[in-house]
Protein backbone atom coordinates (compact mmCIF):
# COMPACT_ATOMS: atom_id res chain seq x y z
CA UNK A 1 0.00 0.00 0.00
CA UNK A 2 2.42 2.43 0.99
CA UNK A 3 4.34 2.03 -2.22
CA UNK A 4 1.52 2.27 -4.21
CA UNK A 5 0.89 5.82 -2.27
CA UNK A 6 4.18 6.44 -3.09
CA UNK A 7 4.34 6.11 -6.77
CA UNK A 8 2.87 4.82 -9.99
CA UNK A 9 3.96 1.39 -11.65
CA UNK A 10 6.35 3.96 -13.75
CA UNK A 11 8.39 5.17 -11.00
CA UNK A 12 8.60 8.54 -11.87
CA UNK A 13 6.56 11.40 -9.55
CA UNK A 14 3.44 12.11 -10.91
CA UNK A 15 2.83 15.90 -11.67
CA UNK A 16 -0.59 17.90 -12.51
CA UNK A 17 -1.97 21.19 -13.45
CA UNK A 18 -4.42 22.99 -15.37
CA UNK A 19 -5.44 25.99 -16.81
CA UNK A 20 -8.96 27.54 -17.65
CA UNK A 21 -9.89 28.81 -21.20
CA UNK A 22 -11.31 31.80 -20.31
CA UNK A 23 -9.24 34.12 -22.74
CA UNK A 24 -5.66 34.45 -23.99
CA UNK A 25 -3.01 33.12 -21.70
CA UNK A 26 -0.78 36.11 -20.32
CA UNK A 27 2.53 36.29 -18.72
CA UNK A 28 1.19 35.63 -15.19
CA UNK A 29 0.04 32.26 -16.55
CA UNK A 30 3.46 31.82 -18.66
CA UNK A 31 6.38 32.73 -15.21
CA UNK A 32 3.36 31.05 -12.40
CA UNK A 33 2.44 27.46 -14.21
CA UNK A 34 3.85 26.87 -17.95
CA UNK A 35 7.73 27.98 -17.50
CA UNK A 36 7.63 25.18 -14.74
CA UNK A 37 5.25 22.74 -16.77
CA UNK A 38 8.33 23.07 -19.33
CA UNK A 39 10.63 21.96 -17.39
CA UNK A 40 8.67 19.58 -15.47
CA UNK A 41 8.20 17.42 -18.55
CA UNK A 42 12.05 16.59 -18.61
CA UNK A 43 11.86 14.83 -15.16
CA UNK A 44 8.58 13.61 -14.22
CA UNK A 45 5.12 12.48 -15.41
CA UNK A 46 3.35 14.93 -16.67
CA UNK A 47 -0.65 15.80 -16.89
CA UNK A 48 -1.57 18.92 -17.65
CA UNK A 49 -5.02 20.18 -18.88
CA UNK A 50 -7.82 22.47 -20.25
CA UNK A 51 -9.90 23.37 -17.29
CA UNK A 52 -13.08 23.77 -19.48
CA UNK A 53 -15.29 22.73 -16.47
CA UNK A 54 -13.93 25.16 -14.44
CA UNK A 55 -14.73 27.66 -16.63
CA UNK A 56 -18.38 27.79 -16.40
CA UNK A 57 -18.40 28.38 -13.23
CA UNK A 58 -17.72 32.60 -14.95
CA UNK A 59 -18.23 31.81 -18.63
CA UNK A 60 -21.39 29.64 -18.74
CA UNK A 61 -21.89 31.06 -22.72
CA UNK A 62 -20.15 28.06 -24.02
CA UNK A 63 -20.40 29.43 -27.93
CA UNK A 64 -16.33 30.49 -27.64
CA UNK A 65 -15.45 27.54 -25.63
CA UNK A 66 -13.98 25.65 -28.65
CA UNK A 67 -12.06 28.54 -30.04
CA UNK A 68 -10.60 28.98 -26.35
CA UNK A 69 -9.85 25.51 -25.83
CA UNK A 70 -8.08 25.19 -28.82
CA UNK A 71 -5.76 28.31 -28.03
CA UNK A 72 -5.04 27.30 -24.29
CA UNK A 73 -4.04 23.86 -25.73
CA UNK A 74 -1.82 25.85 -28.98
CA UNK A 75 -0.32 28.36 -26.26
CA UNK A 76 0.97 25.20 -23.72
CA UNK A 77 2.64 23.91 -27.28
CA UNK A 78 4.07 26.63 -28.04
CA UNK A 79 5.49 27.62 -24.94
CA UNK A 80 7.55 24.91 -24.99
CA UNK A 81 4.97 21.42 -23.81
CA UNK A 82 5.79 18.42 -25.82
CA UNK A 83 2.89 16.48 -26.21
CA UNK A 84 4.78 13.12 -26.93
CA UNK A 85 6.47 13.71 -23.05
CA UNK A 86 3.41 15.21 -21.15
CA UNK A 87 0.24 14.37 -21.19
CA UNK A 88 -2.15 16.66 -22.70
CA UNK A 89 -5.74 16.77 -22.36
CA UNK A 90 -9.28 18.43 -21.57
CA UNK A 91 -10.85 18.01 -18.39
CA UNK A 92 -14.83 17.47 -20.35
CA UNK A 93 -12.72 14.28 -21.94
CA UNK A 94 -12.25 12.32 -18.59
CA UNK A 95 -15.47 11.53 -16.95
CA UNK A 96 -13.56 9.69 -13.55
CA UNK A 97 -13.01 13.20 -12.62
CA UNK A 98 -16.84 14.34 -12.33
CA UNK A 99 -17.34 10.99 -9.97
CA UNK A 100 -14.21 11.62 -7.86
CA UNK A 101 -15.60 15.35 -7.76
CA UNK A 102 -19.22 13.52 -6.88
CA UNK A 103 -17.20 11.84 -3.81
CA UNK A 104 -15.10 14.64 -2.50
CA UNK A 105 -18.60 16.93 -2.26
CA UNK A 106 -18.84 14.61 0.64
CA UNK A 107 -16.05 14.99 2.04
CA UNK A 108 -15.87 19.11 1.45
CA UNK A 109 -17.81 21.25 4.01
CA UNK A 110 -19.79 24.54 3.28
CA UNK A 111 -18.18 26.56 5.55
CA UNK A 112 -14.34 26.32 4.45
CA UNK A 113 -15.36 26.49 0.83
CA UNK A 114 -17.34 29.67 1.50
CA UNK A 115 -14.39 30.94 3.41
CA UNK A 116 -12.46 30.40 0.19
CA UNK A 117 -10.38 33.50 -1.18
CA UNK A 118 -11.26 33.00 -4.72
CA UNK A 119 -14.91 32.32 -4.24
CA UNK A 120 -15.44 35.43 -2.22
CA UNK A 121 -13.46 37.35 -4.97
CA UNK A 122 -15.97 35.70 -7.28
CA UNK A 123 -18.74 36.87 -5.09
CA UNK A 124 -17.64 40.22 -5.29
CA UNK A 125 -17.28 40.11 -8.81
CA UNK A 126 -20.48 38.43 -9.90
CA UNK A 127 -23.05 38.71 -7.29
CA UNK A 128 -25.56 37.61 -9.68
CA UNK A 129 -24.39 34.75 -9.94
CA UNK A 130 -23.35 32.78 -7.30
CA UNK A 131 -23.74 29.32 -8.45
CA UNK A 132 -22.64 25.83 -6.81
CA UNK A 133 -20.20 25.22 -9.25
CA UNK A 134 -18.26 28.34 -7.78
CA UNK A 135 -18.46 27.07 -4.35
CA UNK A 136 -17.29 23.85 -5.18
CA UNK A 137 -14.24 24.79 -7.33
CA UNK A 138 -11.70 24.15 -5.06
CA UNK A 139 -13.54 20.16 -4.89
CA UNK A 140 -13.39 19.83 -8.65
CA UNK A 141 -10.16 21.12 -8.34
CA UNK A 142 -8.91 18.62 -5.68
CA UNK A 143 -10.84 15.70 -8.26
CA UNK A 144 -8.09 16.94 -11.12
CA UNK A 145 -5.11 16.79 -8.99
CA UNK A 146 -6.48 13.40 -7.51
CA UNK A 147 -7.60 11.54 -10.36
CA UNK A 148 -4.04 11.09 -11.24
CA UNK A 149 -2.75 10.81 -7.44
CA UNK A 150 -0.46 13.59 -8.51
CA UNK A 151 2.24 15.19 -6.13
CA UNK A 152 3.50 18.22 -7.59
CA UNK A 153 1.43 20.97 -8.98
CA UNK A 154 3.12 23.90 -10.43
CA UNK A 155 0.80 26.91 -10.05
CA UNK A 156 1.10 30.45 -9.07
CA UNK A 157 0.66 31.79 -5.92
CA UNK A 158 -3.01 32.60 -6.22
CA UNK A 159 -3.50 28.98 -6.36
CA UNK A 160 -1.97 28.37 -2.54
CA UNK A 161 -5.13 28.01 -1.02
CA UNK A 162 -6.81 25.58 -3.86
CA UNK A 163 -3.52 23.49 -2.90
CA UNK A 164 -3.87 23.46 1.19
CA UNK A 165 -7.68 22.54 0.43
CA UNK A 166 -6.58 19.67 -1.91
CA UNK A 167 -4.48 18.31 0.71
CA UNK A 168 -7.60 18.10 3.30
CA UNK A 169 -9.65 16.64 1.43
CA UNK A 170 -7.11 13.96 0.53
CA UNK A 171 -6.57 13.68 4.32
CA UNK A 172 -10.27 12.96 4.89
CA UNK A 173 -10.62 10.63 2.30
CA UNK A 174 -7.47 8.94 3.55
CA UNK A 175 -8.26 9.05 7.04
CA UNK A 176 -12.05 7.40 6.08
CA UNK A 177 -11.65 4.88 3.63
CA UNK A 178 -7.68 3.97 3.91
CA UNK A 179 -4.79 4.98 2.72
CA UNK A 180 -4.98 6.13 -1.47
CA UNK A 181 -3.64 10.02 -1.88
CA UNK A 182 -0.46 11.45 -1.28
CA UNK A 183 -0.72 14.86 -0.46
CA UNK A 184 -0.25 17.06 -3.53
CA UNK A 185 1.88 20.53 -3.26
CA UNK A 186 2.16 23.66 -4.73
CA UNK A 187 5.09 23.82 -7.04
CA UNK A 188 7.67 26.27 -7.82
CA UNK A 189 11.21 25.15 -9.25
CA UNK A 190 13.07 26.04 -5.94
CA UNK A 191 11.57 28.84 -5.18
CA UNK A 192 8.45 30.87 -4.18
CA UNK A 193 5.35 30.74 -5.45
CA UNK A 194 4.97 33.38 -8.38
CA UNK A 195 2.96 36.36 -8.30
CA UNK A 196 3.16 38.27 -11.63
CA UNK A 197 2.06 41.75 -11.08
CA UNK A 198 -0.23 44.10 -13.49
CA UNK A 199 1.57 46.84 -15.46
CA UNK A 200 -1.13 49.31 -13.42
CA UNK A 201 0.40 48.54 -10.31
CA UNK A 202 -2.97 47.29 -8.81
CA UNK A 203 -2.73 43.65 -7.95
CA UNK A 204 -2.17 40.85 -10.48
CA UNK A 205 -2.16 39.62 -14.20
CA UNK A 206 -5.07 38.25 -15.23
CA UNK A 207 -6.91 36.45 -18.08
CA UNK A 208 -10.34 38.70 -18.22
CA UNK A 209 -9.74 41.47 -15.77
CA UNK A 210 -7.63 44.60 -16.18
CA UNK A 211 -6.38 43.96 -19.97
CA UNK A 212 -4.83 46.73 -20.41
CA UNK A 213 -2.24 46.08 -17.70
CA UNK A 214 -1.83 42.64 -18.67
CA UNK A 215 0.49 41.46 -21.62
CA UNK A 216 -1.05 38.55 -23.10
CA UNK A 217 1.03 35.65 -24.98
CA UNK A 218 -1.13 36.83 -28.28
CA UNK A 219 -0.62 40.54 -28.14
CA UNK A 220 1.20 42.09 -30.87
CA UNK A 221 4.72 44.09 -30.50
CA UNK A 222 3.43 47.37 -30.76
CA UNK A 223 0.64 46.59 -28.21
CA UNK A 224 3.25 45.25 -26.01
CA UNK A 225 5.10 48.82 -26.48
CA UNK A 226 2.00 50.52 -25.91
CA UNK A 227 1.29 48.54 -22.61
CA UNK A 228 4.26 48.76 -21.47
CA UNK A 229 5.14 52.38 -21.95
CA UNK A 230 2.01 53.22 -20.29
CA UNK A 231 3.01 51.62 -17.23
CA UNK A 232 2.67 53.57 -13.82
CA UNK A 233 5.57 55.39 -12.53
CA UNK A 234 6.28 58.49 -10.11
CA UNK A 235 8.57 61.15 -10.51
CA UNK A 236 11.40 59.45 -9.60
CA UNK A 237 13.78 58.62 -6.27
CA UNK A 238 15.19 61.94 -4.71
CA UNK A 239 17.16 60.27 -2.05
CA UNK A 240 20.02 58.00 -2.71
CA UNK A 241 19.10 54.11 -2.36
CA UNK A 242 16.04 54.74 -0.94
CA UNK A 243 13.11 51.92 -1.42
CA UNK A 244 11.43 51.53 -4.39
CA UNK A 245 7.54 52.60 -4.49
CA UNK A 246 5.28 49.81 -5.80
CA UNK A 247 4.39 50.68 -8.86
CA UNK A 248 8.15 50.88 -9.84
CA UNK A 249 9.03 47.58 -7.50
CA UNK A 250 6.57 45.87 -10.20
CA UNK A 251 8.41 47.27 -12.97
CA UNK A 252 11.67 46.00 -11.76
CA UNK A 253 9.94 42.91 -11.48
CA UNK A 254 8.79 42.19 -14.63
CA UNK A 255 12.35 43.10 -16.00
CA UNK A 256 14.03 40.58 -14.01
CA UNK A 257 11.96 38.23 -15.60
CA UNK A 258 12.53 39.00 -19.25
CA UNK A 259 15.74 41.08 -19.23
CA UNK A 260 19.30 40.05 -19.05
CA UNK A 261 20.57 40.02 -15.20
CA UNK A 262 23.12 42.86 -16.45
CA UNK A 263 20.42 44.75 -17.62
CA UNK A 264 18.64 44.84 -14.09
CA UNK A 265 21.65 45.94 -12.62
CA UNK A 266 22.03 48.92 -14.75
CA UNK A 267 19.17 50.27 -13.93
CA UNK A 268 18.90 49.16 -9.79
CA UNK A 269 22.07 51.22 -10.04
CA UNK A 270 20.62 54.35 -11.40
CA UNK A 271 17.75 54.13 -9.60
CA UNK A 272 19.56 53.68 -6.76
CA UNK A 273 22.02 56.97 -7.78
CA UNK A 274 18.70 58.56 -8.45
CA UNK A 275 20.09 58.73 -12.06
CA UNK A 276 17.34 56.47 -13.38
CA UNK A 277 14.88 57.57 -16.71
CA UNK A 278 11.52 55.79 -16.27
CA UNK A 279 11.33 56.22 -20.19
CA UNK A 280 14.64 54.32 -20.74
CA UNK A 281 13.65 51.82 -18.25
CA UNK A 282 10.23 51.10 -19.80
CA UNK A 283 11.50 51.49 -23.29
CA UNK A 284 14.19 48.57 -22.38
CA UNK A 285 11.36 46.43 -20.93
CA UNK A 286 9.22 47.00 -24.48
CA UNK A 287 12.01 45.66 -26.32
CA UNK A 288 12.91 42.78 -23.93
CA UNK A 289 9.21 42.00 -23.58
CA UNK A 290 9.00 42.13 -27.36
CA UNK A 291 11.33 39.55 -27.93
CA UNK A 292 9.97 36.94 -25.41
CA UNK A 293 6.91 37.51 -26.50
CA UNK A 294 6.64 37.86 -30.19
CA UNK A 295 8.39 34.21 -30.81
CA UNK A 296 6.11 32.27 -28.79
CA UNK A 297 2.47 34.66 -30.35
CA UNK A 298 4.14 33.23 -33.46
CA UNK A 299 4.25 29.82 -32.89
CA UNK A 300 0.85 29.60 -30.81
CA UNK A 301 -0.55 30.84 -34.42
CA UNK A 302 0.41 28.34 -36.31
CA UNK A 303 -0.73 25.59 -33.74
CA UNK A 304 -3.80 26.96 -33.17
CA UNK A 305 -4.91 27.00 -36.87
CA UNK A 306 -3.71 23.37 -37.30
CA UNK A 307 -6.83 21.81 -36.03
CA UNK A 308 -5.77 17.84 -37.38
CA UNK A 309 -2.77 18.28 -35.40
CA UNK A 310 -4.42 19.40 -32.42
CA UNK A 311 -7.17 16.85 -32.21
CA UNK A 312 -4.73 14.14 -32.74
CA UNK A 313 -2.90 15.59 -29.79
CA UNK A 314 -6.30 15.90 -27.36
CA UNK A 315 -6.65 12.23 -28.84
CA UNK A 316 -3.33 11.22 -27.74
CA UNK A 317 -3.66 12.91 -24.29
CA UNK A 318 -7.37 11.80 -23.53
CA UNK A 319 -6.03 8.02 -23.57
CA UNK A 320 -3.54 8.26 -21.49
CA UNK A 321 -5.15 10.76 -18.63
CA UNK A 322 -8.28 8.37 -18.94
CA UNK A 323 -5.96 5.12 -18.50
CA UNK A 324 -4.94 7.08 -15.35
CA UNK A 325 -8.03 8.54 -13.64
CA UNK A 326 -9.67 4.97 -14.39
CA UNK A 327 -7.13 2.92 -12.15
CA UNK A 328 -7.65 5.84 -9.34
CA UNK A 329 -11.52 5.34 -9.63
CA UNK A 330 -11.47 1.98 -9.52
CA UNK A 331 -9.13 1.85 -6.53
CA UNK A 332 -11.79 4.73 -5.25
CA UNK A 333 -14.54 2.54 -5.46
CA UNK A 334 -12.16 -0.48 -3.76
CA UNK A 335 -11.84 2.01 -0.83
CA UNK A 336 -15.18 2.45 -0.45
CA UNK A 337 -16.38 -1.21 -0.87
CA UNK A 338 -18.29 0.15 -3.53
CA UNK A 339 -17.72 -3.07 -5.22
CA UNK A 340 -21.30 -4.95 -4.34
CA UNK A 341 -20.84 -7.89 -6.39
P1 LIG B 1 -5.97 29.92 -14.11
O1 LIG B 1 -6.52 29.48 -15.42
O2 LIG B 1 -6.53 31.14 -13.49
O3 LIG B 1 -4.42 30.18 -14.24
C1 LIG B 1 -3.55 29.20 -14.78
C2 LIG B 1 -2.22 29.21 -14.04
O4 LIG B 1 -1.61 30.49 -14.13
C3 LIG B 1 -1.29 30.96 -12.82
N1 LIG B 1 -1.45 32.42 -12.77
C4 LIG B 1 -0.50 33.25 -12.32
N2 LIG B 1 0.72 33.03 -11.82
C5 LIG B 1 1.45 34.09 -11.46
N3 LIG B 1 1.04 35.39 -11.61
C6 LIG B 1 -0.19 35.68 -12.11
N4 LIG B 1 -0.56 36.93 -12.30
C7 LIG B 1 -1.02 34.58 -12.48
N5 LIG B 1 -2.28 34.48 -13.01
C8 LIG B 1 -2.51 33.15 -13.17
C9 LIG B 1 -2.27 30.27 -11.90
O5 LIG B 1 -1.78 30.20 -10.59
C10 LIG B 1 -2.37 28.90 -12.55
O6 LIG B 1 -1.31 28.08 -12.15
N6 LIG B 1 -7.93 26.85 -10.73
C11 LIG B 1 -6.93 26.96 -11.76
C12 LIG B 1 -7.11 25.96 -12.89
C13 LIG B 1 -7.12 24.54 -12.47
C14 LIG B 1 -6.05 23.80 -11.89
C15 LIG B 1 -6.55 22.48 -11.70
C16 LIG B 1 -4.75 24.14 -11.51
C17 LIG B 1 -8.17 23.68 -12.59
N7 LIG B 1 -7.83 22.43 -12.14
C18 LIG B 1 -5.74 21.49 -11.12
C19 LIG B 1 -3.96 23.13 -10.93
C20 LIG B 1 -4.46 21.83 -10.76
C21 LIG B 1 -7.03 28.35 -12.35
O7 LIG B 1 -8.02 29.02 -12.26
O8 LIG B 1 -5.98 28.71 -13.10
Amino acid sequence: MEKEKETRPEGRQIVMSGIRPTGYLHLGNYFGALRNYVRMQEQYDCYFMVADWHSLTTHPDTKELKNSVLRVLAENIAAGIDPSKACLYVQSRIPEIAELYLILNMLAYKGELEKTSTFKEKVRLQPENVNAGLLTYPVLQAADILIHRARYVPVGKDQQQHLEMARNFAQRFNHRYGDLFQEPEAFNFGEELVKVPSLDGAGKMSKSENQFATLYLADDDDLIRKKVMKAKTDTGPTVKNSAKPPEIENIFQLMSLVSTEDTVKKFDEDYGNCTIRYGDLKKQLAEDMVKFISPIREKAENIYHDTAFLAQVVEQGTEKARKSAKATIELVRQRMEFNYF
